[in-house]
Parts: structure tokens; C-alpha cells; sequence
């Protein structure tokens, strides 16, 4: 079975195609990052304009890497929600207009369960059950994943995502967007001993994050200092030690409560090396193992979503015409 793959949530339109004989054939990603980049963050309504304009290109060029044709795809899955309503709906239409052309069915992914699959992309995968941490852009969860498509939500951001957080802390820094990578890389070069930021939510009980007021300790600490380059990547590091931690001390304890013994970590900040590093410790501490996508599979990318599409439709999950584009789609409503 050959399933086409169309993300178009946010900034990045991606395409793949996944044979379920072979695995991933191709992939292909078209990044708008410098079109947001003058603005420091995503316009959704150039985000839209610019799927409408790269998606068809992207498909063709997909298609030929793959060594095949359209009408020899059998299903077609696209990114329903969450996300931008106006991006959403450019990979809605569109996938679903191609399907009802080529007669075939087409189905409707939600982003953070095709992130929480992409692992599965890999040689070494998780077994079921496993503990998912979440941490994209939009969204940080902990997700207790029994089987495909079971989730039960363990703890999630009562505010800014992690990502969102990165973002927000490496603008005032005055790094360029999307934050989280140059800020990461900022990091390297400071100082863990100079200063020392909260550990939000961890001295109580419950698995809910919290991520908000560390950008504001991140931008008092910019407003009380010296405002030199030392002092941003010293700022950058104190930040980063203190999501990493936070993030090893709430899956410490997940892992716990459950008795889970594989942890997957999916979502942009899932690329992020100071995360990778400190929760590959964790799963050595307790025993356990940790499995991540490989970098380029951790942000946006089509490959995952056509592979959750192959499973939903290997599931015999069929949907009407009548389709609907979902912005807010809580994950564990599946
Ligand atoms: O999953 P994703 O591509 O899009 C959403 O679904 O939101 O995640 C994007 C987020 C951005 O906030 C970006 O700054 C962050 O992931 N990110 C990183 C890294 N790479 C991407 N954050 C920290 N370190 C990284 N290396
Ligand atoms: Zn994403």
C-alpha cells in the first residue's frame, strides 16, 4: 500500500510517500522560515498563501523521487489539526480533492499523533506500551501510549509550550526566528554555574508543566545584567538546564507512576542536543530506553504523516467527503 503524506500546519509544507512493503520512499520539505523571519514568528495568512503556492510543486517532485505515479497511490493523508485553520485547510482541500479524484481514500492525521509516531520511521522502535513526551511548538504532553491510537494524557502545559518558550527566550535575546536551534547553540557557550532558573511545577505533585515564567525570570535576569554576549549565552544555558531538567524530573516520575520502561520523545524540540543528552541519561539512570526520530524528522515533516495516515487506514478507519479542518484537537480525544 502506497500512502501520499501532505503536512501543511504551520511553516513548513511537507510530502512524503510511504509504501508499507519498503517503509519511507521520499520526502521533501519546503521551509518558510525566511518568509517569517523578517516578522520574528509565523504570519498565518503568508503561511497559508505560501502552502498554496509550494504544496502542487511538491507533490510532483515527491512523486518522482518515489519512482511512481499518482494512480498508483491507495490512500492519501493530510494533517487535519492542530494548527493554523487557514494552513490547515490548504492540505485539507487539497488531499482531499486529490482523492476524490484518483477515487481513493483520503484521510484526515492530527499532527502531534503523526509526531508521536515519526519514531516509528527508524530502525530501533519502541514496543508498545511506552511513555511519549511531546514537545513541539504548539504543545508539550505526556502521553501514556498503550496501543496505536490509545492515549491517555498524563500532563500537558497549563501554559507556553517548550518550544514556544525557546522562542520567546531567544528573541529577547535577539536571536533570529524559529528560536529553539540558535538558542540551543548559544547555550553551548555559557556558563551553567552563573545562574540558576526555576524548575517550574517540580516541587509539586502532578506531571502538568508550566513554561511561562521562565521566560520572564530569563527576561528580568536580561534587564538586571550586563547586556554583552557572555551574559546571553550564560542566560541561553541557565534556560536550557532548566527545561531539560524539568523535563528529566517529570518523566522520572511518569515512568514511575506507570511503570512504563521505553520513553519516546517526538516534536521539534525533540532535535534539541541538551534535551536528547539529558534524557538519554535519565533512561540509563532507570534502566529503560529512550527513542527519538532522527533530527530532520523531529520538526514538521510529511514522512510522519503519511505513515500515520498508512496506520489509521491499515486500521480501517474511513471518513466522508463532508471534512473538516479541526485548529484545537485534543490528542487523547482519538
Ligand atoms: O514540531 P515543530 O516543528 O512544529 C510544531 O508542531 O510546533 O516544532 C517547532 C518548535 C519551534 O518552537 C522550534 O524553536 C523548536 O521546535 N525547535 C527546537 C529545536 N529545533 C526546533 N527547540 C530547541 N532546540 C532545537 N534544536
Ligand atoms: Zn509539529
Amino acid at each position: 500500500m502506497q500512502v501520499l503524506g501532505i503536512e501543511t500546519s504551520c511553516d513548513e509544507t511537507g510530502v512524503a510517500v510511504f509504501d508499507s512493503a519498503i517503509g519511507l520512499v521520499a520526502h521533501h520539505l519546503y521551509s518558510q522560515v525566511a518568509l517569517h523571519e523578517q516578522y520574528g514568528g509565523v504570519v498565518p495568512e503568508l503561511a497559508s498563501r505560501d502552502h498554496v503556492q509550494r504544496l502542487l510543486p511538491l507533490i510532483k517532485k515527491t512523486i518522482a523521487a518515489a519512482n511512481t505515479d499518482l494512480k498508483s497511490l491507495d490512500a492519501i493523508a493530510y494533517t487535519a489539526g492542530p494548527g493554523l485553520m487557514g494552513a490547515l485547510l490548504v492540505g485539507t482541500a487539497l488531499g482531499r480533492s486529490l482523492a476524490y479524484a484518483l477515487s481513493i481514500p483520503a484521510i484526515g492525521v492530527h499532527h502531534m499523533e503523526a509526531h508521536l509516531l515519526a519514531p516509528m520511521l527508524e530502525k530501533d522502535i519502541p514496543t508498545y506500551p511506552f511513555l511519549a513526551l511531546l514537545v513541539s511548538g504548539g504543545h508539550t504532553l505526556l502521553v501514556h501510549v498503550t496501543s496505536p491510537g490509545r492515549y491517555a494524557l498524563l500532563g500537558e502545559s497549563v501554559d507556553d509550550a517548550a518550544g514556544e518558550a525557546f522562542d520567546k527566550v531567544a528573541k529577547l535575546l535577539g536571536l533570529s526566528y524559529p528560536g529553539g536551534p540558535v538558542l540551543s547553540a548559544l547555550a553551548e557557550k555559557g556558563n551553567s554555574k552563573r545562574f540558576h532558573f526555576p524548575r517550574p511545577m517540580t516541587d509539586r505533585p502532578g506531571l502538568n508543566f508550566s513554561f511561562s515564567g521562565l521566560k520572564t525570570f530569563a527576561r528580568n535576569t536580561a534587564n538586571i545584567e550586563a547586556d554583552d554576549a557572555q551574559t546571553h549565552a550564560d542566560i541561553a544555558r541557565a534556560f536550557v538546564d532548566a527545561v531539560v531538567d524539568t523535563f528529566i524530573i517529570k518523566c522520572r516520575r511518569a515512568l514511575k507512576e506507570t511503570g512504563l520502561q521505553q520513553l519516546v520523545v517526538a516534536g521539534g524540540v525533540s532535535a534539541n542536543k541538551q534535551l536528547r543528552a539529558g534524557l538519554m541519561g535519565l533512561m540509563d539512570e532507570v534502566a529503560g530506553k529512550v527513542y527519538f526520530p532522527r533530527p530532520e524528522f523531529c520538526t514538521d515533516n510529511g514522512a510522519m504523516i503519511a505513515y500515520a495516515g498508512y496506520l489509521r487506514i491499515k486500521a480501517k478507519q474511513k471518513e466522508t467527503l463532508n471534512f473538516q479542518a479541526r485548529p484545537r484537537w485534543p490528542l487523547a480525544t482519538l
